[in-house]
């Protein structure tokens, strides 16, 4: 017997920042949502606004998303409720300041998990329903990061970010045709507590504020990529511009350029008690 599920739009980080907004601008287009993140309390205060604005059904799951199997995890509890992903938006994100050995394996693997390894958990679980369904559609919020040769200083962010561009790419390569939309959207510096890391600070206060996108702005023109079938949709041209120029920069000058930057007034990434002497 088909067992028939309500469908959803599933937004990971939806207790913060871009995801917010991603949720509250899915919800206003009549999509029923599963929200997945750590902070319930947060996720609770976004499902009561969503439900009394659009009247949609609002499911919340909280997930730790560094833990390996948090997406089959998440996956199956969203199956147990009922409900079917239809539109996937694996935006969850954090980075890791300092360089490799300043944190445990653990915690460095746990970037990847949440940045990489549940995402592309997560597209596979859901893949097979959107195929069977004949639509739906994947959103993955990843980075200007992805487009860097390397990245000292938040060590796996960017080559996790880069996974999940290459994935988008690829399934959209193999499963394209069958209806399913396959895109990924790369932010430009955008005013979310994702900024609020010594590095981040660092990089924002020698922007002009006008370069610096809302949240509210990222998530509109991920949407809208992800409608018009964009592969890969830069939010602002410069981002275009800069991931051009930075996949023909030779690594070890990019590596070098990083560090020089990242340790103007930071000591802690110039003395590092893991490098042995
Ligand atoms: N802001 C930028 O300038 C910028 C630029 C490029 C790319 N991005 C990407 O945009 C995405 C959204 O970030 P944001 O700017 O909106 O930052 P944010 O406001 O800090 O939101 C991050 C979201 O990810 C969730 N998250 C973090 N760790 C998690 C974990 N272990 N398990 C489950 N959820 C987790 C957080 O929820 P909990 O803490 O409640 O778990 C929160 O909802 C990220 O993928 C980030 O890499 C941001």
């Amino acid at each position: 017997m088909t067992v028939t599920r309500r469908e959803v739009a599933l937004v990971t980080g939806a207790s913060s920042g871009i995801g917010v907004e991603l949720a509250r601008q899915l919800a206003a287009a009549g999509h029923d949502l599963a929200l997945a993140a750590r902070r319930t309390a947060l996720m609770e205060q976004l499902a009561d606004e969503l439900r009394r604005n659009h009247s949609v059904r609002v499911d919340i799951f909280q997930s730790d998303l560094g833990r390996a199997g948090a997406g089959a995890d998440l996956h199956r509890r969203i199956a147990d409720a009922g409900l079917q992903v239809s539109y996937l938006v694996n935006n969850a994100g954090a980075t890791l300041e300092g360089r490799y050995l300043d944190f445990t394996a653990e915690e460095q693997i746990s970037i990847i998990n949440l940045l990489a390894v549940n995402p592309a958990e997560l597209m596979h679980l859901c893949l097979p329903g959107m195929l069977e369904a004949g639509r739906g559609t994947m959103l993955t919020i990843s980075s200007l990061g992805a487009y860097w040769p390397c990245f000292p200083g938040i060590t796996v962010y960017a080559g996790a970010k880069a996974l999940v561009v290459n994935l988008t790419r690829t399934l959209d390569a193999e499963y394209g045709a069958h209806g399913v939309t396959f895109s990924a959207t790369v932010p430009f510096t955008t005013d979310t507590a994702f900024l609020d890391t010594p590095t981040n600070r660092q990089i924002v206060g020698r922007m002009p504020n006008s370069m610096i996108q809302s949240p509210q702005r990222v998530a509109s023109i991920a949407i809208d990529g992800a409608a018009h079938g964009r592969l890969v949709q830069h939010t602002s041209p410069l981002n275009r511009v800069l991931a051009g120029l930075l996949t023909v920069m030779p690594p070890k000058l990019v590596g070098r350029a990083i560090l020089a930057f990242m340790s103007m007034g930071r000591d802690d990434l110039n003395q590092h008690k893991n490098i042995p002497s």
